[in-house]
This record gives C-alpha cells, structure tokens and sequence, in this order.
C-alpha cells in the first residue's frame, strides 16, 4: 500500500496540527463566534427583504389559483372577474398577460364565490359555529425531525385553504419567527408574560386565601406585577401572509424553563401546564382564529409541557430511520410518564377533597413520517406503520429538494414561485405537502365535527 493510499487520519504530523490550532478557546470567543455568525445571518436575512425591510408574500396566478385554492374552470373564473368589475381583476406583466393576484385578493374572491357560487362547492372551508380554534402541537424531543417545516408548511396550507391562523413559537431557537419574518426584541413579546400572567393570578387568589386565614401575603415582584398587564393580542404580530399572524419567540424565552419551576415551587397549587390554554382562551384568542399551530423546541421542558397541555391535535414528526424511530418511542414515554404524574398529583387532592378528577385528552394524536426517501425507506416505513398502526398518519411527507432550494428568500414550497421551477418537480413536492395538509384537515374537520354534534346532543 502506498501512503498515499492511506486514510486521512493517518500521517498526521502533531507539530503541524499544533501549528494550525488556534489559541485555547475563552467565554469572549464565543461571543465573537456568534458576531460573525450574527453578521452572516442578517446578511442572508436581509436578502429575502423587499427594499422597505418588510417580507412580501409572491402573488397568484390565475393557473394557480383555479388549479389549487378555488376550485372553479378558468373560463368560469375569469367569466366571474368580467361579470363583477368590483372584484379584484390581478395584474400582469405584460398586455393581455396571465392575471396575478396577492393573496388578500384571493381571499377576497374565495368570500365572494363562497357567497355567490354553487353551494354544492366547496369553496370555503368547514369551519363549525361558535367552536373555538383548534389548537394543534408539532412536537418531538428528537431534533430537526421536520417540526417546524411541518408546522410552517401546515400553517400556509391552513392559510391558503381560507382559515385564520395564528403560529405560536415555542422554540427559543426561532426558526418558526423567522420564517415569518417575525420581530422580537425579549422574551416580553413572547409568550413568556402570559405564563408569568397565569402565575401572577394564582398568587393572588392564594394570597386572597392567606389573607382570610391571617397570614401574610407572598408579595408579587415586578414581572408578576407587569405581566398582570399584557394581553396575549398585544402579544400578536401580523406577517407578510394576510391571515398568519404570529406570536413569535427569541433566545429569552428559554429563561421560562428557569423561571417556571421556581414560580411552581412557591406555588405548589399552580397549574402551570394550563398556562397558554387558560390565558389564550381568557383574551378570546380562540374565537378570533380557525386554527392554532404550536413550534415546539426539541425537548420536553415546561414550554412543550404547555404547548402539548393546550393542544386538541398533536403531531409528532418522525423520519423513517431507526435512530429517530427508537427516540420517538422513548419520547411517546415520557409523555405517557408526565402527564401521568401530572394528573396523579392532581387527582390525589382531588380525591381527597370529593371533587372530580382530571384526565388529559387530545383529539387526536399522530407520528408523521418527514423527509421521506422512498428508495431507500420503504422497508423502514412499512415497519413503523405496522407498528404504529393508525397513530402513524399513512402519508409519508417526501423529501424534497424544494426545501433546501427555497433557502432565504422565500420559505418551503407554499412561497416559492412555481416558475422558478420545472413544472414537473414543482407539482411533486407540492403534492408531498398538500397531502400532508389533506391528512391533517381530516383529523381537523373530524374533531371539530365530534364537538359540533356533541354540541347539537347538549341543547337537545
Ligand atoms: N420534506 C423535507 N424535504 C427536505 N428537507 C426537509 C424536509 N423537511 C424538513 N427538511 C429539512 O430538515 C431540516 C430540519 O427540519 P426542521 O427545522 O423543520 O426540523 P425541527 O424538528 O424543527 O428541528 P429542531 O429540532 O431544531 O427544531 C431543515 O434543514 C429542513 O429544511
Ligand atoms: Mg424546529
């Protein structure tokens, strides 16, 4: 064997690898690791920004939008646009041109079919009466599983399909904030006052009780003071998608996984899981949105403890390797072992004092299988659904180069522009995504038809 030959972590000269190490690393090297990092990245970010500093969301055309949002022939569609010059008419690019639409127009013209077209057609979507938003979680403590591609790629399709939807970030990594262009300064636009809020409440009506008993009163400090303050819709931002709104995260926010279990130990009666749910629901937040998409970070720490305590449906993305399947059985684990303790904590002084019990329940719960490689994972997937059974959806969300492409510009496949690519390859990773929206809008449209009927039993 020659040496040339040889792997590359042979030959290797220790007085040269110690000429080419740099000093011993401090804590300030890390501070200027993340400037140059920080630097790059508004860079990249301010790439994707139209000169005002603003996102804009691409527009429509008429192809896309017959083919993918109103289900209607073009003919007709454009028929329709002639018969009402008070609607939208889009723009071209060139005379005679195909017609481009933003997407407020689109949803000006879904209203306007919904109210004026065949009502055998489905052009606005099933959305039952005085229910709340359904609240759903993308959750697993395996990192970069796809939560968040799922998450975002769901909210657009919810978005597009006519819904009002609102994205919560959960995750101190923001990854979900930026892909909507999402500004937070501290971890006070995030949801971090409305856990501080929940607290504060209890503590007052515990201090209301000590009072009544003759005993002091637990002072509330300036965060519990201040957090009695803020609502969750001050919390809201708009984005560059007319019906996403966003309540966004930033490093900060990883301070609640320090500062809940300290709330939690002075007060032993909080129900801290219930924080998002009661707080959200107490502002009317449920009534103003159709669906609620919660990011998770990857860890089962009190913020995905609450994110998963408010959730009607939970997702749980899950790549089809054994590695990742392993690690969501162990995550489905230590679900079951918390909130299992969670609710034995409870129900014990629930017991003891006559009075019902509680039990966590979600609509639904399932593992989506993400990034999909059919020539390679078939034989994987099939073993996991045999399995999972119906826990796992049925469809495989495909890996797709579009993703990656997309890059900073626009984010996955709702925002790329189907010109920028060939038709062929965009049709196929839109499919992919379309029919991870199309299992998801099941489980929705089934569990808001459950509470609907539930509803109808109750005021017989
Ligand atoms: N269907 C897909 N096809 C190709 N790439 C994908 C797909 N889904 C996700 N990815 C890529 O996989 C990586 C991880 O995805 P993502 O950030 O959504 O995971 P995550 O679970 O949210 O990660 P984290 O645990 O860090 O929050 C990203 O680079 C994303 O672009
Ligand atoms: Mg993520």
């Amino acid at each position: 064997m020659s040496s040339t030959d040889l792997p590359p972590y042979f030959r290797i000269n220790p007085d040269q690898a110690l000429a080419d190490l740099d000093d011993p690393v401090t804590t300030t090297g890390f501070a200027s690791i993340a400037g140059a990092a920080r630097a790059g990245r508004d860079d990249l970010a301010g790439r994707g920004l139209a000169e005002d500093g603003q996102r804009h969301l691409r527009l429509f055309s008429t192809w896309e939008i017959t083919r993918y949002l109103i289900p209607v022939a073009q003919a007709h569609f454009r028929r329709v646009l002639k018969q009402n010059p008070d609607l939208p008419q889009g723009q071209s690019e060139t005379t005679g041109g195909a017609k481009w639409f933003t997407l407020d127009e689109v949803l000006r013209l879904r209203a306007f079919f919904g109210r004026e077209g065949s009502k055998a057609k489905e052009y606005v979507p099933y959305r039952p009466k005085g229910l709340p938003a359904k609240m759903v979680a993308v959750a697993n403590f395996k990192g970069g599983v796809g939560k968040t591609s799922t998450a975002a790629h769901l909210a657009m399709s919810a978005a597009l399909d006519g819904y009002r939807v609102l994205v919560i970030d959960l995750d101190s990594q923001a990854s979900m904030t930026s892909v909507f262009g999402g500004r937070v300064e501290d971890e006070w636009q995030t949801v971090f006052p409305l856990l501080a809020r929940h607290y504060a409440k209890h503590l007052q009506l515990d201090n209301q009780r000590r009072l009544d008993r003759g005993d002091a009163p637990q002072p509330l400090d300036d965060t519990l003071t201040e957090a009695l303050g803020i609502t969750a819709q001050s919390l809201v931002q708009k984005t560059h998608w007319p019906n996403i709104d966003l309540i966004g995260a930033q490093l900060n926010l990883y301070w609640a996984e320090f500062q809940v279990p300290v709330w939690r130990m002075q007060g032993r009666g909080w129900k801290l899981w219930d924080a998002l749910t009661d707080t959200l629901d107490a502002d009317g937040i449920l009534d103003d949105y159709d669906v609620i998409f919660i990011d998770t970070p990857p860890a089962l720490g009190y913020l995905t403890i609450n994110g998963l305590a408010a959730a009607d449906i939970l997702l749980v993305p899950v790549g089809a390797s054994f590695l990742e399947f392993d690690s969501t059985g162990r995550f489905f684990d230590m679900l079951h072992t918390t909130f299992q303790s969670i609710e034995e904590g409870e129900n014990l002084a629930a017991r003891a004092l006559g009075r019902e019990e509680m039990a966590f329940q979600w609509d639904a719960v399932r593992a989506v299988v993400t990034r999909f490689d059919g020539s390679q994972q078939t034989e994987m997937a099939g073993l996991m659904q045999a399995y999972l059974g119906k826990t796992l959806s049925p469809h495989r969300q495909d890996f797709t180069a579009l993703i990656g492409q997309a890059g900073e510009q626009v984010q996955g496949i709702y925002e790329a522009d189907y010109r920028d690519f060939n038709r062929e390859t965009y049709a196929r990773g839109r499919e992919t995504f379309d029919a991870t929206y199309a299992a998801f809008k099941s489980l929705l449209l089934g569990a808001w038809r459950r509470d609907e009927l539930a509803q109808a039993k109750a005021a017989e």
